[in-house]
């Protein structure tokens, strides 16, 4: 096969010949899999990219008028917000009643610091049980749709590299006991790695070193799979967005939903108080009017240090990486199939195929992997919110086998969330006891509430390991 003349000089502009070492020695169908990869890539933009982002380190600007986003705190500061916030709940429930709200999980990242084998969301989190984690949003799903008596379509994004899994995983489980049509998979793009000089660096003699190209890569992605065509044939404005990683996260929260809606908000996110100044999560800040999220590691230190007189941090606000987000947003950024939000840079090992095609795993990162972030999207938002919530109640990401932000941490949290709704309404809970609520049977207190006086639940005992279902 010849590759078509305008492809090549396209590559060869861009500097990257040695992309066609090996083209004559592929088969016929390598060969064309191979120029189709190829010709996914944006030569033409490369050497920009190159330049700013793999030769240079890229800085990130901090505006001189930068301070903290302003929020609405989980405790209402007076008797005018707690209405807003009861009127909050009560709109929000309308909402989801309606069958307005969408839920929308990103799962293509590749989770590296976990190290298992498998799309993310198939790992088991369950403390007793091990039930998966996308059973736990699978369940609450259930459970909200049986609450409003309503239909919740779960949008899922995937990328080419978990995608078949995710979706025989999803076929194997029965769809958790979800209907087959209302989990709609997507598939986000990705990106080439570039080595530390500046090539694409290739993982096979016919396939370049692809990853997804980050969650940023959600918002293209929903108007290119259909999935916006599908939310507005349904009737859905109102997008509950939350990563794979976190099965603490209620996967539609009225309150948060109905303040979005009430405040006018485009995008809206949720913060936690950063327990302390160097806590990796994004900080919320403004500049300019504008909402953005600075990550933990551009905040210059004077500033996350910052305090206010009565000792508090000034960047207090974190991102768990939960949002709100209208689809009429979505659907005016991705006007014309396109959006370009920043790039990010990870510098990561890559494996790779060396001049004489032989495969090398590095032992040391040798190249760069571009992302972008969907929080990048709110600046882009004239009007957003950010409400505070409580961290036991919304967040605890699985990035880590052991220690911070672990499996581990993640399913004590799972458990003393449990037992905390238990012992509300008068569980008596054993020390050392292990409870798992079904997430099918439980998305918030008083559901826990019916479940145990339904059950004449008193007691767990001492060191008992149980899942209530
Ligand atoms: P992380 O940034 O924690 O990345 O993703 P990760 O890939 O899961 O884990 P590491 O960094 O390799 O260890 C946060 C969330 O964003 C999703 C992930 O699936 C997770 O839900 N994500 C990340 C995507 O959907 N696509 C991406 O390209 C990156």
């Amino acid at each position: 096969m010849k590759l078509n003349d305008s492809l090549v000089e396209r590559i060869t502009s861009a500097n990257q010949q040695h992309l066609l070492r090996y083209f004559d020695t592929l088969s016929e169908k390598e060969q064309s899999d191979f120029a189709a990869q190829l010709e996914e890539v944006d030569f033409a933009a490369l050497p920009e990219l190159v330049e700013n982002y793999v030769l240079n380190r890229p800085r990130v600007a901090i505006p001189d008028d930068l301070g903290p986003a302003p929020y609405y705190p989980l405790t209402p500061r007076d008797e005018a917000q707690k209405k807003l916030y009861r009127d909050a709940v009560a709109c929000g429930e309308e909402l989801i009643r309606a069958g307005r709200v969408a839920c929308l999980t990103v799962a293509g990242g590749q989770g590296t610091r976990l190290g298992f084998d498998g799309p993310k969301g198939t790992f088991p989190i369950g403390p007793v049980s091990g039930r998966p984690l996308f059973a736990y949003f699978a369940g609450g799903i259930r459970r909200t749709e049986k609450k409003y008596g309503v239909k919740i379509v779960w949008y899922l994004m995937t990328s080419r590299l978990n995608h078949e899994a995710t979706v025989a995983f999803f076929k194997q489980n029965n769809y958790f006991g979800l209907d087959a049509d209302q989990v709609f998979f997507f598939t986000q793009g990705t990106m080439p790695a570039i080595g530390y000089d500046g090539k694409l660096l290739m993982n096979a003699k016919n396939s370049l070193a692809l990853s997804p190209d980050g969650h940023g890569g959600t918002l293209l992605a929903l108007r290119k799979s259909g999935a916006l065509d599908r939310m507005k044939r349904d009737g859905v404005d109102t997008i509950s967005y939350f990563q794979v990683d976190n099965p603490l996260v209620p996967v539609v929260d009225p309150k948060f939903i109905g303040l979005h809606r009430l405040t006018g908000s485009q995008m809206s996110a949720v913060m936690l108080a950063k327990t302390n100044a160097m806590e990796k999560l994004g900080n919320f800040c403004v500049s300019r009017n504008r909402l953005q999220i600075i990550e933990y590691s551009d905040l210059p230190k004077e500033l996350a240090e910052k305090t206010l007189p009565d000792g508090t941090l000034a960047f207090i606000a974190g991102s768990p990486a939960i949002h709100v987000i209208d689809r009429t947003f979505v659907e005016t950024l991705t006007a014309g199939g396109k959006l370009q939000l920043p790039w990010h840079r990870a510098d990561k090992k890559i494996p790779f195929i060396d001049q004489n095609g032989n495969p090398a795993a590095p032992e040391s990162p040798n190249g760069v992997k571009l992302e972008s972030f969907i929080f990048d999207a709110l600046p882009l938002a004239e009007k957003t919110m950010v409400l505070e919530c409580d961290r036991a109640e919304v967040f605890a990401p699985t990035k880590n086998p052991t220690g911070v932000d672990s499996v581990e941490s993640c399913r004590a949290m799972l458990v003393d969330r449990d037992c905390r709704r238990l012992a509300a309404v008068g569980v008596e809970i054993g020390a050392g006891a292990l409870v798992e609520i079904d997430p099918a049977l439980a998305v918030d207190a008083a559901d826990v509430a019916d479940v145990v006086a339904e059950r004449k639940i008193s007691a767990i005992a001492p060191g008992e390991k149980v899942v209530i279902q």
